[in-house]
């Protein structure tokens, strides 16, 4: 009845009506970027998850049971109740791509906990080289075991893909098919989200191999990352010997190739998944303790510190961190106690003999502010650390400029630093901020830029003539109508011609928020 009511109601109704259903049609009448097609896009992606989750439960079932065993009952009557609601007049299709899960086009993005079941389906799909794995609404009960059981008694490396599906065809299954897997190059479009995958690794080119290595780095620190913090939730031992290599390795590669470290900042497409935000922070800390003098040495330190800076997010309900929307006063409380949470959870864990001071400050007070306006609020005089000081500029740069921290939108890394100077001897520590702006540039490294050209231009690295910091360098990205280019020039603002001029100016920041633009995949 409902939906009749929707129909008729004038459209400003439409939009104001509370959207609590799956039904699929709804989705073309909403805009997307509106805050009710967020939330379809969002119920569209907790039922990807609970998808992946039935699909895995049902193919572990079927290798221990027959397809008639009642054990099966379960996962297939989930995975009945999930396709039909998902598929309104079209199938629904799990791709894998990349080592990236998406539904349809959305990625799919997983959360610690979650993480182990998408590996697993990630592992099954690419044993098969299976692209992609759609369900129609044909599919009843007795195909989806005669599917699984299929799946789980041929053998992915003597069987191929094709084989799987002439047995599909064979056996008569009904509203299951499979796609191939491709390779795809992943292009740039205003309103898509790229996917930064694996590519292009056979250059000997040193330039790519550092980059190649920066990333691989990256992609270490951020997996020991996810490993620490879901055994702390579980309440496991954790070793830090993992994460203080991987750091190690990252100190090493940004000695080398600062802003190619820290173009690794701009990734915003795993979420959660990979922890980014850590060791966005971690990055973002180590660059300016080296800029500030931080010894050396203790530069791993700092950053395994800061890596565990929100260790306390951990006792933080997974409802409440991967709410939707606005948090309540209570989730703010909840929220506001990470910090000293944290500081009792790194007290606990017992891969650390003794706390390291740094660690403790690292994560008690990074939300403080320099003139003490953030939390946790104290009551006994209290100077906060280097460490403190360094990490509450690089948390909130990272945080404001990615969506997955607090905010839905992010903003863009121009935006950000000024928000932070209006700040600065404020909450933030003037000195420090200074040096931050040198690493991450006045125009931060990630920016997107209109040239005079009328191209557009992505931000690879501050200049180092201080004179002319508002001139980084550059890497076009589009020509002048906007279209994608691969392998774009590389301009360094500060050439001039023979006349004195500059021969390349920027005539405007393009907020990439706005254009939704990926900008990590040139640096990576
Ligand atoms: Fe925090
Ligand atoms: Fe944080």
């Amino acid at each position: 009845m409902s939906d009749i009511k929707i129909k008729e109601a004038p459209a400003a109704d439409e939009q104001a009506r509370p959207i609590l259903t799956h039904e699929r049609s709804l989705s073309r009448k909403i805009a997307r970027g509106s805050e009710a097609g967020d939330i379809l896009d969002q119920q569209m992606a907790m039922l990807g998850i609970q998808l992946v989750t039935q699909l895995n439960v049902l193919i572990k079932t079927s290798r221990i049971y027959e397809r008639t065993n009642t054990a099966l009952d379960k996962p297939v009557d989930a995975m009945l109740t999930l396709i039909k609601t998902m598929t309104h007049d079209h199938p629904i299709t799990l791709r894998l791509q990349n080592d990236f899960l998406f539904l349809g086009d959305s990625h799919l993005k997983v959360n610690a906990q979650q993480m182990a079941v998408a590996t697993s389906i990630i592992d099954t799909l690419n044993a098969w080289k299976i692209g992609g794995m759609t369900f129609a609404l044909a599919a009843e009960s007795k195909d989806l075991r005669e599917f699984a059981a299929l799946f789980v008694s041929l053998d992915p490396d003597n069987k191929s893909i094709e084989d799987l599906r002439n047995e599909i065809t064979a056996r008569g299954i009904a509203g299951i098919e499979l796609e191939e897997q491709r390779q795809l190059d992943v292009r740039e479009r205003p309103g898509t989200e790229a996917n930064t995958g694996p590519d292009g690794t056979k250059s000997a080119d040193p330039k790519l191999q550092r980059k190649i290595g920066a990333k691989n780095g990256y992609a270490k620190v951020a997996g020991s990352v996810g490993a620490l913090m879901q055994s702390v939730r579980g309440g496991g031992t954790v070793s830090f010997k993992q994460a203080k290599r991987a750091i190690q390795n990252i100190v090493d590669l940004m000695m080398d190739d600062e802003a190619t470290v820290l173009g690794l900042t701009t990734l915003r497409c795993h979420d959660e998944y990979t922890h980014n935000h850590s060791v966005n922070v971690s990055l973002l800390s180590i660059a300016l303790a080296n800029r500030a003098g931080y010894p050396k040495v203790e530069l791993a330190d700092l950053g395994l510190a800061a890596l565990f800076h929100d260790l306390g997010k951990s006792t933080i309900p997974i409802e409440i961190l991967n709410k939707p929307g606005e948090f309540t006063d209570d989730d703010w409380v909840a929220m506001r106690k990470h910090p000293t949470e944290g500081v009792l959870s790194l007290t606990k864990l017992r891969g650390i003999t003794n706390l390291p001071g740094r660690m403790a400050a690292a994560s008690f007070e990074h939300h403080m502010n320099l003139d003490f306006s953030g939390y946790p609020k104290l009551t006994v005089p209290w100077a906060l650390s280097l460490t403190g000081r360094i990490l509450t500029i690089a948390d909130c740069y990272d945080a404001m400029t990615s969506s997955r921290v607090y905010r839905r939108e992010p903003m863009s890394p121009s935006k950000v630093l000024n928000m932070m100077f209006s700040k600065s001897g404020k909450a933030f520590d003037a000195v420090l901020l200074k040096l931050f702006v040198n690493c991450v540039g006045i125009i931060p490294i990630g920016s997107l830029v209109m040239l005079e050209t009328n191209e557009l231009a992505v931000v690879l690295k501050p200049t180092i003539d201080k004179a002319n910091a508002e001139r980084p360098f550059v890497k076009v990205i589009t020509d002048p109508q906007g279209n994608p280019v691969d392998q774009g020039r590389e301009i360094d603002l500060t050439e001039k011609v023979e006349t004195g001029d500059f021969r390349h100016n920027i005539i405007r920041l393009i907020d990439n928020t706005e254009y939704k633009f990926d900008t990590s995949r040139y640096f990576v």
